[in-house]
């Protein structure tokens, strides 16, 4: 008999390409058949089988608090009823401003969007704009969404499907885009408008800045005048109370968010000094528009996210996950498999080897470990044991508030196991 989870996706397939509306949702990488997900509360979400899964993925990291958190739920009730988008101002935009700008000290002002592709796009564009240059840097393995110039070295579903880049996207879209890898300080000159990076990358799982690396970015920038971007679609609100800014003691010029500050639903946002914004439509010659842009029922989730969580939050949480990731370790490491968990904040990532290893400093190094064939194993039997991880090794876990001591034990009993059954598949 069909599975119900099979019978959805074959009707996803029919109307859908792949079956998904992002490639990172897809199991192409791991086989199988993606669950189908009806509903999520706090930590966990529901298939349409009526299963249960420790959720590991939280919408990659756009969920903080968890699913479906009340407060949240309560002021989405409220705004839906208040009507869903006006094409006018409104309060709410004016207040996830606020309270943005309120905790980054470097951002004066914030343009929400509506994804962190918009979000990147757009500074990119108000980089070259308020420059006057065409250059470009990004880092390989880092991902900062769809937009054609930004594909190329991708990390995430990108560097999962072994592209290069995208078909599509033609010669002329990335010539301005210059690729360096992570973690090493590139050499600039004066034809460089800016230099876009993930302040810890999350895209090639999880590599951390090495020491200096950010400093060596923004002194770099500084001698020849280009404006470093931080993308923190990631590591926005959710590696620190105040972000990256606070997390490195180091201020970018221009900062990109999504994910935390939509509380779930639809949103982007770049944000810099006031003196940089002035070059944005309606005041100055850079164009970006957006008919959901500050759409109030994002803000009012984003901003009800943004009030919910303290400074002590994240203290804690970055000290459970820090427990968590050494003991993630021990239990794979029990097994004869060899594990490391590089973590930064709240930020976790997982990689696995058949021999011991040390963290990846760069996309190439990370790519040996997540190419290495033993995710899809691993994934699967984690999936088994009713724990949902991101089907793909490019991918971190993200740990949400809602996550309790006894998941995350759970969480741990599961990866021993599941690493045990590994060893066992592997032996000859
Ligand atoms: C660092 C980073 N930048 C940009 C994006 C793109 O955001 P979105 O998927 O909302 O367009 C992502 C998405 O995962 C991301 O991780």
């Amino acid at each position: 008999m069909t599975s119900l989870n099979q019978a959805w996706f074959d009707r996803a397939q029919v109307v859908i390409p792949g079956g998904v509306d992002s490639p990172v949702r897809s199991f192409r990488s791991v086989g199988g058949t993606p669950y189908t997900v009806v509903r999520g509360q706090g930590a966990y979400v529901e298939d349409v089988e009526g299963r249960r899964y420790l959720d590991f993925v939280q919408s990659y990291g756009a969920s903080l608090l968890g699913h479906a958190h009340p407060a949240v739920v309560e002021v989405l009730r409220r705004a839906v009823g208040e009507g869903t988008t006006f094409g006018a101002p409104t309060p709410g935009e004016v207040l996830l401003a606020e309270a943005i700008t309120a905790r980054v000290k470097g951002i004066e002002q914030i343009r929400l969007v509506s994804s962190g592709t918009e979000a990147v796009m757009s500074a990119v564009r108000l980089a070259r704009g308020a420059t006057g240059r065409d250059k470009i840097v990004k880092f390989e393995g880092c991902y900062h969404g769809h937009s054609d110039a930004l594909l190329v070295a991708g990390g995430s579903g990108v560097a999962q499907m072994g592209l290069p880049g995208s078909a599509g996207v033609t010669a002329g879209a990335v010539r301005d885009t210059i690729v360096a890898p992570y973690n090493v300080v590139p050499r600039l000159d004066e034809s460089v408008a800016a230099v876009l990076v993930e302040p810890v990358a999350a895209n090639m799982n999880l590599v951390a800045p090495s020491e200096g690396f950010l400093k060596g970015l923004r002194d770099e920038c500084d001698r020849v005048g280009a404006l470093l971007i931080f993308d923190e679609v990631i590591t926005g609100f959710r590696l620190s109370f105040a972000g990256a800014e606070e997390y490195f003691s180091l201020s970018p010029d221009l900062w990109c968010f999504g994910k935390v500050i939509g509380g779930g639903l639809p949103v982007g946002a770049f944000g810099a000094s006031r003196e940089l914004l002035t070059s944005l439509a309606p005041l100055g010659p850079v164009y970006q528009a957006g008919t959901l842009s500050g759409n109030p029922l994002a803000t009012a989730a984003g901003t009800k996210v943004l009030e919910l969580v303290t400074p002590g939050d994240y203290v804690e949480l970055s000290a459970r996950v820090a427990a968590f990731s050494e003991r993630l370790v021990e239990a794979v490491n029990a097994s004869g498999l060899f594990a490391v968990a590089p973590r930064e904040g709240p930020l976790v990532g997982l990689y696995l080897s058949r021999e011991p290893f040390e963290a990846p400093s760069d996309f190439d190094e990370a790519k040996v470990l997540c190419d290495n064939g033993l995710y899809s194993s691993f994934f699967h039997e984690m999936l088994a044991r009713g724990v949902a991880l991101a089907p793909g090794a490019y991918e971190i876990m993200f740990v949400s508030l809602a996550h309790s001591d006894a998941d995350l034990e759970r969480c741990v009993d599961a990866a021993g196991e599941a690493a045990v059954s590994l060893v066992k598949a592997l032996r000859p």
